[in-house]
């Protein structure tokens, strides 16, 4: 056995799974697919081969000859608390692909399935989210990102709902027996009343990837290549279509920096509330939290950064969780790129500021955990939801700005478009990256200390806090709050939801209630429509002990599933008197339902850490 990554029993001695066939049947009534799947492997094999599955029930395992002979397969009966259960396959000699016939349990940890009554739409919703390591609950795979696959997919929805997937869309279709090759009884998929949505992705992709929505959606036109899709009608629509407007040229702008945009199209995805994360990266469609239209354009940053990965993280992936921040911090440094050119360099200052506070949190929070404040951290045993934090976003993005500072813009400049150039459609690990950089900038080790900022722990003493006018404001009028003093309308009248961020982050902690409400009276900041302000707010509000915030608290954590919401509120709760914890335990205990599973199981441990 070679493991190739902690989080997937993928053995590197085998083949891996190249190209996977999916046909999928929805049925929204028992929240299930019922699938089959005809996987290839990258190179003929014979006996035992190892695939990940979390929760799934595999009804055979075939051959493709004519006729099918079965494979003999056997499911692990205890399933690893956070790889799964190996599904073991003993495969004839020379198999380069076989079928698998399998069905999702409606606890599935990559999809969320709404009922009618929970979407603006009045149908049926489902939407899937598998970094990092959700995929496996969809369909056998080896769950690695080490191990990147091509793939097409067969959606079988109502023909009332329309679907969308990270993939090109081929057709939108009548179901045909020979499409489903066992997924279900022909009766079933060729049922009236039914239509197949079909997808092609021919650029390889690390499977945390794969991505899928299928419910009342529609969409605007943005641009050539550019197009948002949301459910909820005209007026969503036409209010994400004004928030994006800009994409296109953003598009344009990374190209500029990074290199040719190589997935044809970029599609936004505009996802019911209960999306656990801010954006997803999904290649050709970046699926995005509704929180981020706000009408204020505020929205352009997430966009930036999920169109980051576009270059970094899709293209070059890292290899498994260890190297997560070759995805984020690449990404954040890009993203910050982008904005400079899109909204102006004091923007990007602002939110390197925003990150610098995030960063520093963050050392507070492993101050008896340092392992995860390395750049790469051992993850063997880990659940990658249970540690995820701002540390291979910040801790990436400052390593590489110091990298830039020491050669200069230009010189980055052109080593960050040949790394791309190198190694796009690879997964590659941190060594492969530090080689790659002592290779191209002949003597950076003797300048920067790289084992410190990889395998140190905390903070380096060579990072830097930005150094931006507006920056430093508003941490002075911060600092200037313990003393008593609120900013004057006159000093906030150009504030957007950012720079409130970014003051609230910087105030002391140990503020008294009285204080806190003197803002809050002035300012209105429990009441904001910007999440980020009413919940930087909210958790400096929740330690001081006022009650008065437990409406908005309650209002915010049922109204929105994004887990960066619900992290800070959920620990603040959870750490104060009894009362706020079982405050925290009602609230979960009613919204649960509405979280994503994810989500779920985040506020879950949350809770059950402070019980
Ligand atoms: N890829 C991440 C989201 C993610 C990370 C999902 C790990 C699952 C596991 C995405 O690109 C991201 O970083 N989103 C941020 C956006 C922000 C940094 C602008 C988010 O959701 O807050
Ligand atoms: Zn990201």
């Amino acid at each position: 056995m070679a493991p190739v990554d902690p989080h997937s029993y993928t053995d590197g001695a085998n083949p891996v799974v190249s190209h996977a066939a999916l046909a999928f049947y929805l049925d929204f009534a028992a929240s299930t697919i019922h699938a089959s799947a005809l996987l290839t492997l990258s190179a003929p094999h014979s006996g035992d081969l190892l695939l990940d599955t979390r929760a799934l029930a595999v009804d055979s395992a075939s051959t493709v000859a004519d006729p099918p002979e079965p494979i003999p397969f056997s499911l692990a009966a205890t399933p690893d608390p956070v790889l799964g259960s190996a599904l073991t396959l003993t495969l004839p000699p020379g198999t380069t692909s076989f079928r698998l016939t399998f069905s999702t349990s409606p606890a599935a940890s990559a999809l969320q399935w709404l009922a009618p009554p929970q979407t603006a739409s009045a149908q049926p919703f489902v939407f899937s989210q598998c970094q990092s390591i959700h995929t496996r609950s969809i369909f056998p795979c080896h769950d690695t990102p080490a191990a990147r696959i091509t793939f097409s997919l067969l959606l079988n929805v109502p023909t009332q709902l329309s679907a969308v997937a990270a993939a090109r869309h081929v057709a939108r279709r009548d179901p045909l027996p020979s499409d489903h090759r066992g997924a279900c009884e022909d009766e079933m998929w060729c049922a009236p009343g039914r239509i197949v949505e079909e997808f092609q992705m021919e650029q390889s992709v690390p499977p945390y990837l794969f991505a899928f929505a299928a419910g009342g959606i529609g969409f605007r036109d943005l641009g050539p290549r550019t197009r948002v899709y949301a459910e909820g009608g005209d007026k969503v629509l036409d209010e994400a279509a004004r928030e994006f407007a800009g994409v296109e040229e953003m598009v344009k702008v990374g190209e500029g920096l990074f290199g040719p945009y190589e997935w044809e199209r970029f599609d936004l995805l505009v996802l019911p509330p209960s999306f656990p994360y801010g954006g997803m990266e999904n290649p050709r469609m970046v699926f995005l939290t509704p929180t981020v239209i706000k009408g204020d354009a505020a929205g352009a940053q997430v966009v930036a950064h999920e169109l980051a990965h576009s270059w970094t993280g899709n293209l070059i992936t890292n290899k498994t969780n260890e190297d997560f921040w070759l995805n984020e911090g690449f990404t954040t440094y890009a993203e910050r790129r982008i904005v400079e050119v899109v909204q102006g360099e004091e923007r990007a200052a602002l939110n390197m500021g925003i990150g610098w506070r995030g960063l520093n949190r963050m050392m507070e929070r492993f101050k008896d955990n340092l392992e995860f404040t390395k750049l790469k951290p051992k993850m063997a045993g880990i659940d990658p939801d249970d540690v995820y934090s701002e540390v291979p976003y910040e801790k990436g993005f400052q390593f590489l700005w110091r990298i830039e500072r020491q050669i200069g813009r230009p010189a980055f400049d052109e080593f960050l478009k040949k790394y791309i150039a190198t190694f796009k459609f690879q997964s590659i690990d941190t060594e492969t990256f530090l080689e790659f950089l002592k290779t191209n900038i002949p003597g950076i080790e003797n300048q920067i200390d790289l084992r410190l900022w990889v395998e140190g722990t905390g903070i380096p003493p060579d990072a830097m806090e930005p150094d931006s006018a507006t920056y430093k404001k508003i941490c002075s009028l911060a600092a200037e709050f313990k003393s008593g003093k609120l900013p004057s309308e006159d000093e906030v009248a150009d504030w957007s939801g950012q720079e409130w961020e970014l003051y609230l982050e910087n105030l002391p902690t140990d503020v008294e209630a009285s204080q806190v409400t003197a803002l809050d009276e002035r300012y209105k900041l429990s009441e904001s429509r910007d999440y980020e302000v009413k919940v930087a707010f909210l958790q400096l509000a929740i330690p001081t002990g006022c009650k008065c915030y437990f409406d908005e608290v309650e209002k915010c954590l049922k109204q929105v599933g994004r887990m960066k919401y619900l992290r800070p509120l959920y620990s603040s709760l959870a750490k104060c008197s009894s009362e706020e914890r079982m405050l925290a335990q009602r609230i979960f205990s009613e919204a649960q339902e509405f979280y994503h599973p994810i989500a779920r199981s985040v506020a879950e441990t949350i809770l059950s850490k402070h019980s």
